[in-house]
């Protein structure tokens, strides 16, 4: 079948490098697609936006299946679009209902859900501009650090954790009076500080049931240490080695289960993936316990580069057993080794960069390649066009196996001004050595 992809990073070559293993795939589609993702498919010029001109290019390509990698365009309704057009209906949409992509376009309505079906999570409250003083004193209960939230999609930065009360109030007032995050800030979510370690879960389901897809840890600070700015993420490991049968029971008994059952109680159609963020305390005893911090609609980025080389079983095989509900019946075959992730980005991400330098990929070997912001210039070569630029995913029997394998293939690698972290799952390493 014919395959449309949207996206243009990372993860979407991830993606698209496992929909290309498919025997079941004759035509990959990816739009727009990056320097990466053209050697898997073909890179086609559309705006993930447009609905409409989206929906043209699935009739005239005869595409059986619409992918969407980000978030943007399923907040946007892209999956209901689809749905509602005769031309388009039988096309199979991997991306849940607007209603679905909720969970991540308001804080707000993922914390009501998480409330609605006993899902544990920090206690909450949710404030406007009109209420501004009763957040002023719901702050005033809370113990530092003070957690504030953007109600909608703010690329990631939506989120201030502040120490100082005084300053959490400055804030609470520059997200609702000033915008500070635009309409995204009209409401503010105000939650309860959870310590722990951080993981990721991510979730395939029809709606119904559901399959559990490897764990994951990302890295999101620019610094080592997890020190500086936040980024879209500087690297992954997968699986996360402190996530053992016992708390991953306890993860899929109290917040996937009752996820998908909340979904289809409420008759939310959602055919797709559930990233589930968690924060797990007391790691390493037995009781551990896992919280939701977030649910994201889409597959993680970085995280996907990680996972989804180990993913043994055909994913478009499963994609289509999502979109006709029968994921019950299916199993996933997973590649039990680590796979450790090292991106790599431009000097001065995530603030202003460079685009358009010349990249030396190296000598290729086992270990993967996965584009995030690569293009061709006007002579055919590879350049950087983004800020997170390109990651190396290797596998091997264990974590510091693969993460040597990556860091000594990212190496290979260079570009003007070219940086990464080197410390990606040394935390992982200290933790598993007590
Ligand atoms: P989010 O966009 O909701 O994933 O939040 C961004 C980051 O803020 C998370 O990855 C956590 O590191 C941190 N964070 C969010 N909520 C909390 C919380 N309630 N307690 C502690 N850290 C949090
Ligand atoms: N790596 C975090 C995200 O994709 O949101």
């Amino acid at each position: 079948m014919n395959i449309l992809l949207l996206g243009s990073g990372g993860r979407e070559h991830a993606i698209a490098y496992k929909i290309a293993q498919s025997a079941q795939c004759s035509q990959l589609f990816i739009a727009p697609g990056n320097a990466g993702t053209e050697k898997v498919g073909e890179n086609v010029k559309l705006d993930i936006n447009d609905f409409e001109a989206v929906g043209q290019f699935a009739i005239s390509h005869r595409v059986e299946m619409l992918v969407v990698g980000p978030e943007a365009p399923l907040v946007a309704g892209i999956a209901d679009y689809f749905a509602e057009q005769p031309m388009l209906k039988n096309i199979m949409v991997i991306g849940p209902s607007k209603q679905g992509a909720m969970l991540e376009g308001s804080k707000d309505y993922a914390k009501a859900f998480m409330q609605r079906h006993n899902i544990p999570t920090a206690s909450y409250r949710t404030f406007t501009v009109d209420t501004l003083a009763q957040g002023e004193k719901f702050l005033e209960t809370l113990k530092a650090p003070y957690v504030l939230k953007a109600d909608g999609l703010a690329a990631g930065k939506g989120v201030l954790i502040e120490n100082d009360l005084a300053t959490a109030k400055a804030h609470l007032h520059e997200m609702l009076k000033d915008r500070k995050f635009g309409d995204a800030s009209a409401r503010v979510v105000i939650e309860e500080y959870l310590d722990g370690i951080e993981m990721s879960v991510f979730v395939l389901t029809d709606g119904s049931h559901y399959l559990i897809l490897p764990s994951a840890k990302d890295y999101k600070r620019i610094g080592e240490g997890d020190t500086g700015l936040n980024t879209g993420g500087m690297g992954s490991i997968s699986p996360v080695p402190f996530a053992d049968k016992a708390l991953m029971k306890k993860i899929e008994d109290r917040i996937v289960k009752p996820t998908v059952r909340g979904l289809r109680d409420e008759k939310i159609a959602y055919c797709g993936f559930i990233f589930i963020g968690l924060m797990c305390s007391n790691v390493g005893t037995d009781d551990a316990t896992p919280y939701v911090i977030e649910y994201n609609v889409r597959m993680g980025d970085p995280e996907t580069e990680s996972v989804f080389p180990r993913i043994k079983s055909d994913i478009v095989e499963l994609f289509e057993n999502a979109a006709h509900g029968n994921l019950d019946g299916c199993k996933l075959e997973i590649d039990p080794r680590t796979a450790a992730c090292v991106m790599m980005v431009a000097g001065g991400y995530p603030e202003s960069y460079k685009k358009g330098d010349l990249i030396d990929l190296g000598t290729d070997d086992e270990t993967l390649v996965f584009h995030c912001g690569t293009a061709r210039n006007e002579l055919g070569k590879l350049v950087t066009n983004g800020g997170r630029v390109l990651c190396t995913t290797a596998l091997a029997n264990s974590l510091p196996e693969a993460l040597l394998k990556s860091y000594n293939r990212s190496l290979d690698i260079n570009w003007e001004g070219k940086y990464c972290r080197r410390d990606i799952g040394q935390d992982l390493l200290k933790l598993m050595q007590g």
